[in-house]
């Protein structure tokens, strides 16, 4: 709806990040936890620090014994509703001291209702939606007897071949630690105790995501500073957003085990951070730290993991086998084995465990409501990255017939994503399946042409051209199938794998309008192609409602919204590329893109650069297109320095284009001078705004000297006097500027 003049709409500042304080558990929580823990035997209180996955449907009578021993404390991704429920009634009714069991689970985008992939999630940067659905999930999943949930994931990386990107919020510490306190808010509300919460886990801790080479399990080597300023901060978001337990990781962070880290554990997490829920290690984490080379055996794993603060043994069972002998032997003491107890029994009470009778499973249908958050969020996490001409959006009165073509077309499975354990295919909805149900079985001219997204026959070539010749317009579902992304999914090459790259070349020479939908878990290399394309929107792995999400993008019934939240490479050789470097003495400038034939090494170009492809990202952080368009302009800072209190920083942004649409604005600075150098720039606000076509709204972000603290090299925080110059912005590369004088 188009307004016949400017109006000026005012959106107040927004806070950065207000720290919360961790609720202190309640004394009589305190005094349960101390009443039981004097009551148990040295088996027991192991029992509780063990958790199995071993739980087969139907319960066998073996695990049913091992229940009314004591056995164990937790069980993962194990049995059905029922058996867990039956698992739970033995637990409470017939042991000694009627522990109840925890049944944690990885519901990390969605249980049975399948959302995006937390990374497609991200690129909504809707704090609001990704709440709303984490929600969903932590009521689907509680209603089949699970009350942990092993997210969110909030490793920051910086590397695309690192296969769990697909898991993350992306490579900013800033906008993860928002999103991340959205989804534990969205799991836990208010109250834990509430029958439908479920206990978040913050993992993996920490600098799992900056894995050599972007290798799987691979070590990590970071700087104390970057450690502080960059990786760290979304684990203390989530512990600031009161997260129930942390999940340490399988990497070795500069040189030691995370899962038995000093530091990191026992100084950070407990100390500064006093963290008072569990800690419970990845899946066989504390033997793993044998061939890591920290520990000489399973006992001295078990010691280093329990002396450094893990409360809970994942699957390995390190802790059964050998924490009696340690105790005997006097190398470990029975106050870090009580206070590993106590931690796990303040969860169970804290969520109710203990007060509320089991409730019977009911089991879980996908509601009307639900995919409807799945679909709206499909829609916000997707990115357009091209639009030549303004061929998007299609008309679907207008657009004759359609050829749909590619391996990801009508593939349920790869749309859900990595890590879907209790999504169903036959929920997904599939772009095929939409654009169908919209246009009529005549209209669209479908043809996979691959058998998959790895496929490197041309066989199904002709058939593809004959669908494109006959066709309209060109549609190509193309990317990566779930398989190829998430744990023990690296990549060394991120281009469009199998002959998908070939197959844009051969439907490019009907010169037909050609638009892709990318679908992926992660940000892959497709330069080429790119250039063939005429329109590319970036869905990664949408979930179950990717289908009709990808329809209403494509027929202008909704609008792209999202951005990216990880830098795209040109090419893997440019990684790790991110948005937040530092300038180096020798920075490149724009001025020297494009590459010199026959004089690569350009005699006044001695800086920063490549010889064989510009420096600069294929696509930065933060971009994304819309069908109208932004302009940002009035840049104000309310002061010129900033001494004791904060000041506010806003610009005007007009949406100038045909239709009303949301707009992801962006804040970032950059401190000119310091003890340190600092990021070119660094995200410390965003707000997704909507706005009627032709208005004009005024934005603002308030800044406090604390939004400007960084680790120096002690570490210590500190606040140093520079310019710091100011953007707000649609991207990391652009944007309206001013400065102002820190004092
Ligand atoms: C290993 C993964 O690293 C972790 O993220 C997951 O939660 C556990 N396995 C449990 O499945």
């Amino acid at each position: 709806m188009a307004c016949s003049g400017p109006v000026l709409r005012v959106i107040p500042s927004v806070l950065v990040l207000a720290s919360m304080t961790l609720q202190a558990a309640p004394s009589d929580i305190e005094q349960r936890i101390n009443a039981l823990i004097a009551r148990m035997t040295l088996d027991e209180k192991i029992g509780q620090m063990s958790q199995s996955t071993d739980m087969r449907i139907p319960l066998s009578d073996s695990i049913k014994q091992e229940i009314r021993a004591g056995r164990w404390g937790s069980f993962l991704n194990a049995g059905g509703p029922a058996d867990r429920a039956e698992a739970q009634r033995i637990a409470t009714k017939e042991t000694r001291l009627g522990i109840p069991l925890l049944f944690g689970r990885d519901v990390i985008h969605g249980y049975r209702t399948v959302f995006p992939i937390p990374l497609g999630q991200s690129a909504s940067w809707n704090p609001q939606l990704i709440q709303a659905a984490a929600r969903i999930a932590a009521e689907e999943a509680s209603a089949e007897g699970i009350r942990w949930v092993f997210a969110p994931m909030m490793d920051i990386t910086r590397d695309p071949r690192w296969g769990r990107v697909a898991e993350g919020l992306g490579e900013d510490p800033y906008l993860a630690s928002q999103l991340a306190a959205a989804m534990i808010r969205g799991f836990q509300t208010e109250s834990l105790s509430s029958a439908d919460a479920v206990a978040a886990c913050a993992k993996h801790y920490v600098g799992y995501g900056a894995a050599e080479g972007g290798r799987e399990y691979n070590s990590t080597w970071i700087p104390e500073i970057l450690l502080r300023d960059v990786y760290l901060p979304p684990f203390q978001a989530a512990r600031d957003a009161r997260v129930a337990s942390f999940m340490t990781g399988f990497n070795a962070l500069n040189g030691v085990p995370v899962t038995g880290n000093l530091y990191t554990l026992r100084q950070i997490l407990r100390r500064e951070w006093s963290f008072d829920g569990v800690v419970v290690s990845d899946y066989t984490a504390i033997p793993e730290m044998i061939p890591h080379g920290f520990a000489a055996d399973a006992a001295d794993a078990a010691r280093k993991a329990l002396q450094a603060g893990v409360d809970m043994e994942m699957v390995s069972t390190t802790y059964f086998d050998h924490l009696k002998t340690l105790v005997a032997t006097h190398k470990v003491e029975m106050k870090d084995i009580d206070a590993a107890v106590g931690n796990i029994l303040r969860l169970k009470f804290r969520l109710g465990l203990f007060d509320a009778a089991p409730k019977p499973p009911r089991a879980v249908e996908v509601t009307a409501a639900a995919l409807q958050t799945a679909k709206d969020i499909a829609i916000q996490s997707t990115i357009l990255l091209k639009n030549d001409h303004g061929l998007l959006p299609l008309s679907p009165a207008t657009t004759g017939k359609i050829a749909v073509i590619g391996p990801l077309a009508d593939s349920p499975v790869d749309q859900m994503g990595t890590w879907v354990m209790d999504g169903r295919p036959g929920d997904v909805r599939t772009p095929l399946k939409a654009l169908r149900d919209e246009l009529g079985e005549a209209r669209i001219l479908y043809t996979p042409a691959l058998k998959n997204s790895r496929d490197t026959s041309h066989e199904g070539f002709a058939g593809a051209i004959e669908k494109a010749s006959a066709a309209d317009v060109v549609l190509l579902f193309l990317g990566e199938e779930q398989i190829l992304s998430g744990e023990a999914h690296s990549r060394a090459f991120l281009d469009l794998p199998g002959a998908q790259e070939a197959l844009v070349e051969e439907l490019a020479r009907l010169q037909k309008p050609m638009i892709a939908v990318i679908l992926a878990g992660r940000p892959l290399t497709f330069h080429a192609a790119a250039a063939r394309l005429n329109a590319i929107l970036y869905a990664f792995h949408p979930g179950t409602m990717g289908g009709p999400a990808i329809a209403d993008l494509l027929f202008g019934r909704a609008v792209p919204s999202g951005k990216l939240t990880m830098t795209f490479p040109r090419t893997v050789g440019q990684v790790p590329i991110y948005y937040a470097h530092l300038n180096t003495g020798r920075p490149a400038s724009a001025s020297e893109l494009g590459i010199p034939l026959g004089d690569p090494v350009n005699p006044v170009g001695y800086t920063s650069k490549y010889v064989d492809v510009d420096f600069t990202p294929e696509y930065p952080f933060g971009y994304g297109l819309s069908y109208t368009q932004f302009e940002y302009s009035n840049l104000k800072i309310s002061a010129r320095t900033l001494g004791k209190d904060r000041l506010t920083v806003s610009a005007q942004i007009a949406n100038t284009g045909p239709r009303d649409a949301d707009e992801v604005v962006q804040f970032y600075i950059h401190q000119e001078t310091a003890s340190v150098a600092r990021p070119v720039r660094q995200l410390k606000g965003f707000r997704r705004l909507h706005l009627k076509a032709g208005e004009k709204i005024e934005v603002s972000f308030a800044l406090s000297r604390d939004d400007l603290a960084f680790f120096d090299r002690r570490p210590q925080k500190v606040i140093e006097a520079s310019t710091i110059r100011v953007w707000i912005a649609p991207d990391s590369t652009r944007g309206v500027e001013g400065q102002f004088i820190l004092e």
